[in-house]
């Protein structure tokens, strides 16, 4: 199987050379996200010839301790062939031991980081990478600012990288920006959703603008509702401290599912220039309106798994995991009604639900068209046609529509059409991770959340969080679809796909 983004090399993008500074360098999305994918792009060729790693965090490690770690991460977490590129890639890791509030430490990196780029020709451009819990994120920018490692000039280049959770709510997020912004302009900031990076959610755009037949009927007139699902079966998974904080509606539909959500509402961008396209991302988000919170209640349903089996095993409910406050009053599931009140989608509704601990790990969206005017095969129950964009696993999409079923009879079926990326491209999709961190090094922001665009997002899940103070989760069973009362959300004559 070929990466698909080898091709990124025959394009001609190819990124200069840099150093990547990971803060947090010990912890979990460095050993089974960032280093795995940097070892994926180095066995494709992709990294430039001068790169070099410095991890940076708090406890006592030597160079060698730091790349062992890191190799057993690799075995784990990468890909096919990770391993070769993580053994290509290892004398040019480094690890620096400071703590985060330490400005002589940033003092220290900057000489290391010189000496770094002096022995491996990474000409001085840098990327600083931020997966440290976000409580570290203040003091670390202050002290890149100080230590003037976020300047950059004309001939070398400064990024930030920031990882979610960008906030917790509007008036956290706006301070967290403020703090970005007081060390680094706008250009020089990349905002991580990693669901940006995944090959298929790329792909509706080009499903949209690279194609003239689905654009004329992608609006209200012809498309009933949309469905965006993000479902796992994993429970919280030990990060039962974190989620008590977080919430599904926090940790997934603020950031990932709202993301998905403007690319498949947005209007087609004047270009493919990262602000051109996050312009019409932002404009989606200021047409949907916050909640009063008196509306809160009919659009949106709150959930927590309990106790039950899933595939014969018993596991337990949200409360008995570890982490978790037996008065905790925080949602596993969450469905959201949302409307975008512009020309393009006024009085169609979009329906976003996202859980833990239901029956299968499956992200899609499903465009339910709208039925046909007129009840011409009277004795059949004719189902709407459905677009379904597979974003995992099983990636593709497929359209329903009815046809008849072969006899004497005039009977209707529901059948597919469908495209499957593996089949049809005969390889395997890079991971988000791989796609992103290429493109933060070739400065493509495209992919990226903009200060605006989380902005206005918080401001809507505010208004949510605002209604939701008085009522608690409601119950559903691990390994079901969630609580019985988003099936109502949806309204009559629509349903839930069980995927
Ligand atoms: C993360 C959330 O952002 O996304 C996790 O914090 C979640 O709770 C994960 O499990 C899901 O990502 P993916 O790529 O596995 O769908």
């Amino acid at each position: 199987m070929v990466n698909p983004l080898a091709e990124e090399l025959q394009r001609g993008r190819r990124a200069a050379p840099c150093s990547l500074v990971i803060f947090g360098a010990t912890g979990d999305l460095t050993h089974r996200k960032l280093v795995p994918a940097l070892a994926g792009l180095k066995r494709d060729g992709l990294l430039p010839a001068g790169f070099a790693v410095v991890g940076f965090a708090r406890r006592e490690k030597t160079d060698e301790q730091f790349r062992e770690e890191l190799a057993a991460g690799v075995a784990e977490h990468g890909r096919t062939g990770a391993g070769e590129g993580f053994d290509a890639l290892r004398e040019s890791i480094f690890y620096h031991r400071s703590s985060f509030e330490d400005g002589d430490g940033y003092a220290a990196l900057g000489r290391r980081l010189e000496a770094v780029e002096r022995e491996l020709g990474t000409t001085g451009n840098r990327m600083l990478y931020l997966a440290t819990p976000p409580s570290a994120y203040s003091g670390i920018l202050a002290n890149l600012r100080d230590a003037g490692l976020s300047q950059e000039s004309s001939d070398r280049f400064a990024r930030v990288v920031v990882e979610k959770p960008f906030g917790h709510d509007l008036e956290s997020a706006r301070a967290l920006n403020a703090q970005v912004g007081a060390a680094f302009a706008e250009d020089q900031v990349y905002r991580i959703d990693h669901y940006l990076g995944k090959e298929t959610v790329q792909n509706i755009l080009a499903m949209r603008f690279a194609n003239g037949i689905f654009e004329p009927l992608w609006n209200g007139n012809f498309i009933d509702h949309v469905q965006i699902t993000v479902a796992e079966s994993i429970g919280v998974e030990g990060r039962g401290a974190y989620f008590e904080e977080a919430g599904v509606l926090r940790d997934m539909i603020q950031n990932h599912l709202l993301q998905v959500l403007t690319l498949v509402a947005m209007e087609p961008p004047v270009s493919l220039a990262s602000n051109h396209v996050r312009d019409e991302k932002v404009k989606v988000l200021h047409a949907i309106r916050s909640f009063a919170p008196h509306e809160v209640a009919e659009n949106t349903v709150r959930g927590r798994y309990t106790k039950d089996f899933v595939g014969g095993v018993e596991v337990p409910g949200y409360l008995d995991e570890p982490g978790v406050s037996s008065d905790s009053n925080t949602e596993t599931y969450a469905a959201v009604r949302l409307e975008i009140h512009n020309w393009r989608w006024g009085g169609t509704p979009f329906f976003l639900r996202s859980g833990k601990r239901l029956p299968r790990r499956v992200s899609e969206i499903a465009i339910h068209f709208k039925r046909p005017p007129h009840h011409l095969f009277a004795n059949n129950d004719l189902s709407p046609n459905i677009l379904l964009l597979r974003i995992q696993p099983d990636e593709g999409i497929s359209l329903r529509f009815g046809s008849k079923v072969p006899g004497p009879d005039v009977n209707i079926r529901d059948v597919r059409m469908d495209f499957r990326y593996g089949s049809a491209f005969g390889r395997e999709s890079a991971d988000a991770y791989e796609r992103l961190l290429l493109d933060a090094m070739l400065g493509d922001s495209t992919l990226f959340a903009r200060r605006d665009e989380v902005e206005e997002a918080w401001r809507i899940v505010d208004s949510i969080h605002a209604g939701w103070r008085d009522f608690h989760p409601r119950g559903y069973g691990a390994g079901t679809w969630g609580p019985e009362q988003a099936d109502r959300l949806l309204g009559a004559g629509r349903v839930w796909r069980r995927p």
